[in-house]
């Protein structure tokens, strides 16, 4: 019985193998202040969109191709990525013990209060948060900048609102008319609009 619970518990879900496009991965970089000194980790490597654009000093791991985040030890000056959702407690309480610093894309439901107090209480601030929509995916999404810092900076907020990052058009729901411009489907590995 508890090995069939420990499979179910461990499962990877439909939303934990979602990559995410180019213009979004732009984004997020650019709300993280990338610097050629620093160490990164691409813990969920995926297809690599975010990876291929880190600077020299950088590794990956992912579960598909045989290398599990949960057995890295190795410190990084900054984890950063798209993490499999449905093991974000897990996920945030490894990235704790390996990084100074981390920035992840999360569903908007998935940032709760509870998780916002494990990252403060682990010494991390929440020093950026923008919500944006990106078009087929359920529900918005947001990126948290997050460092181990003694004092919380201003929090920089930024909403994106409802608009396609790629053609600026509406893309409020996952099949609505409004996204009829999106060539993109939501069953796409591919990272592009
Ligand atoms: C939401 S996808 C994001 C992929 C990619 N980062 C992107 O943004 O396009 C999450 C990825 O995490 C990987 N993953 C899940 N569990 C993992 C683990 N324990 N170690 C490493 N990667 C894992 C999944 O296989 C999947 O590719």
């Amino acid at each position: 019985m508890n090995k069939i619970c420990d499979t179910i518990k461990n499962r990877q879900k439909p939303n934990d193998i979602i990559y995410t496009p180019n213009q979004v991965v732009d984004y997020h970089l650019s709300l993280v202040d990338i610097n050629e000194n620093n160490t990164y980790l691409d813990p969920c490597f995926g297809g690599g969109a975010y990876y291929n654009k880190l600077p020299n000093n950088k590794e990956w791991t992912e579960i598909e191709k045989g290398k599990d985040f949960f057995k890295v030890k190795k410190k990084y000056d900054w984890c950063i990525g798209n993490p499999p959702y449905s093991i974000l407690d897990k996920w945030l309480k490894h990235t704790f013990k390996i990084c100074s610093n981390f920035s992840y894309l999360i569903g908007i439901m998935n940032l709760t209060p509870r998780r916002m107090e494990m990252i403060e209480k682990e010494g991390f601030h929440i020093n950026k948060i923008s919500i944006l929509k990106i078009p087929t995916w359920f529900q918005r999404s947001v990126i948290v900048v997050c460092n181990k810092v003694k004092k919380q900076q201003m929090i920089l907020y930024k909403n994106m609102g409802n608009k396609c990052m790629f053609c600026g058009c509406p893309c409020g729901g996952m099949r609505g008319k409004n996204i009829k411009h999106c060539k993109r489907k939501a069953s796409d590995k591919i990272c592009k609009y």
